[in-house]
Parts: C-alpha cells; sequence; structure tokens
C-alpha cells in the first residue's frame, strides 16, 4: 500500500464510527499501477474500485420484478424467483467489495395490499430463502439481520428470521438487512414512541438535544449501523417510497432504469463508481 494510501486510510479510521472493515486489503489505482501487469489484469472492476470512496452502507429498492416477467410474458411470480438471483448476485459483491452494510427493501408496509396470491408466493419465496441460502451466507461471513413489522408475519417466517440472526449474530462480514413488512414512517413512529417511554422513566432529559438524538437513533430498526450513504434503486422509477427516510437524510440517491433481476455485478460496479465521484458536503462547503 501506497504511503500516501496509508496516511489517507488513518485519516479515516480517526473519522469514521464505522469504519470500512476492509479497506486495508483492497487495491486503489496507485497500487495498480505497482502490481505486474499480470496482477493487475486480474483484478477485478470491483477490486479497482478506490476503497477511500466506498460507501459505508447501500441501501436498494429492487423495483422491475413483474415487468421484467411481463416483457417475456412469465408470470410475476418468476419475476420474482429471477429477482432472488440478482439478491444472491449483489451479496456477493458487496461482501467482495468490503461494503460494510447492505439494506435491501424485500417487502414494504403498503406491499400488503397486493394481491393475496403474490403476497403468499413472495412470503413463500423469502422462506425458502432462508432456509436454502443461510448456511452460504453463514460461511461467508454475513451477519443477517431483518428489519420490520414482525407482527404481521406468520410465525414460521419470524422464526426462521429469528434463527438466521441467531445463527449469524457474530459474523463480522457484511451485515445484511433485509427489510420485509418495512416502512420508513413506522420506523420513525415505533423509535419515537419507544423513546417517550424512556423519557417518561426518566432515563433521557428531553431538553438535551444531544441525548434525544441518540436515543431516537438507537431505537431505529437500523440502530447502529451508519446511515445510508449510497440509495439505489432500480426499474427506472425515481422516489424513495417510504425507505429509510430518516437514515437516507444525505444519501446519494441512484436511479437506473435496469429491472431488478437484470441488476448484475457491472451495473453495481458502475454505481459505485458514480458514488466515488460525488461530492458530498453534507451541507458545508467545499474546502
Ligand atoms: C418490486 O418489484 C419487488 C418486490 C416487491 C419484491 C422484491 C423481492 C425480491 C427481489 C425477491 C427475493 C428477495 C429476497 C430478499 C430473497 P415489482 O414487483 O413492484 O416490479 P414492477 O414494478 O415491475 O411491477
Amino acid at each position: 500500500m501506497s504511503a500516501k494510501l496509508i496516511k489517507l486510510w488513518r485519516i479515516k479510521k480517526k473519522n469514521c464510527s464505522t469504519f470500512n472493515v476492509g479497506v486495508e486489503t483492497r487495491v486503489n489505482e496507485h497500487d495498480v499501477a505497482r502490481l505486474s501487469p499480470d496482477k493487475a489484469a486480474r483484478l477485478t472492476q470491483l477490486e479497482r474500485i478506490d476503497p477511500l470512496r466506498l460507501p459505508r452502507h447501500v441501501a436498494v429498492i429492487m423495483d422491475g420484478n413483474g415487468r421484467w416477467a411481463k416483457e417475456r410474458h412469465l408470470p410475476r411470480s418468476l419475476g420474482h424467483q429471477r429477482g432472488r438471483r440478482a439478491v444472491r448476485r449483489l451479496i456477493e459483491s458487496a461482501r467482495r467489495a468490503h461494503i460494510p452494510v447492505l439494506t435491501l427493501f424485500a417487502f414494504s408496509s403498503e406491499n400488503w395490499i397486493r394481491p393475496q396470491a403474490e403476497v403468499d408466493s413472495l412470503m413463500h419465496l423469502f422462506a425458502h430463502a432462508l432456509e436454502r441460502d443461510i448456511e452460504d451466507l453463514h460461511a461467508n461471513g454475513i451477519r443477517v439481520q431483518f428489519i420490520g413489522e414482525r407482527e404481521r408475519l406468520t410465525s414460521q417466517i419470524c422464526e426462521l428470521m429469528a434463527r438466521a440472526e441467531l445463527q449469524t449474530v457474530q459474523n463480522q462480514g457484511l451485515h445484511l438487512l433485509i427489510a420485509v413488512s418495512y416502512g420508513g414512517q413506522w420506523d420513525i413512529l415505533q423509535a419515537a414512541t419507544r423513546m417517550a417511554r424512556t423519557a417518561q422513566q426518566g432515563w433521557i432529559n428531553l431538553d438535551d438535544s444531544a441525548q434525544v438524538r441518540q436515543c431516537f437513533e438507537a431505537n431505529l430498526a437500523t440502530q447502529d449501523c451508519p446511515p445510508v450513504d449510497l440509495f439505489i434503486r432500480t426499474g427506472g422509477e425515481q422516489r424513495i417510497s417510504n425507505f429509510l427516510l430518516w437514515q437516507s437524510a444525505y444519501a446519494e440517491l441512484y436511479f437506473t432504469p435496469c429491472l431488478w433481476p437484470a441488476f448484475s455485478e457491472q451495473h453495481f460496479v458502475t454505481a459505485l463508481n458514480w458514488f466515488s465521484e460525488r461530492n458530498r458536503r453534507f451541507g458545508g462547503v467545499e474546502e
């Protein structure tokens, strides 16, 4: 690693509450120049992205399964099944890129109004994916967590979720959050309610704004995760659709017309490269 990169790495480590765990094992443009042509040629595009400019938290609205299926005269449920393959691809790419946190919007609070047959097929797909994929995720050091209103899910799904969370809780690799029956407004309301109860019991001082913020954020479903840096939505729509509203306050929004089942590692690399060129000021001015 070059001296400049080591220095930047130290600065970033000092300034970040949740640090990009894999950054020291990755290479950037400067290092690529120092590798043998053979080794450099073997690096994937994912591994070439400047590790200092990677997002700490990527959130994805996986939209377009239905249209992908319709274009091929297939049932919507097949679009969701192909969507699951794209989920597996993205998790693997995010793991290899050393992205610390990835949150996927699998089913929103509003999706309950879909035809019962589609809701059932999606729930069946989640249960099946949980049973089939959890060992693999665990073997790859991925910590799995679910966010959303569990009261609305069947006891079978809740059990599978709890088992997956328990099995992977100690894993130190990618932290994967799957939002099921999740809505950003629900999240804010439940965090506010819990905070109000904490205040009623005298545990926090409501006049201390730093304490209020800390307590509120600790009660969000995402708890100690860093805020969303990169918010991706596939399928061509340009809206946030009640996903991670508080957490995405300063996220960079990336919209792509690509329908979710077709989302590949190349699409992800393009999004990460786009993100790496953003000039993020967080309300300040450029130095
Ligand atoms: C939105 O596309 C997609 C969903 C509501 C479901 C997302 C589910 C998956 C990607 C399947 C597997 C997920 C996991 C976590 C195992 P849409 O149906 O609204 O598409 P449309 O806008 O084209 O109709």
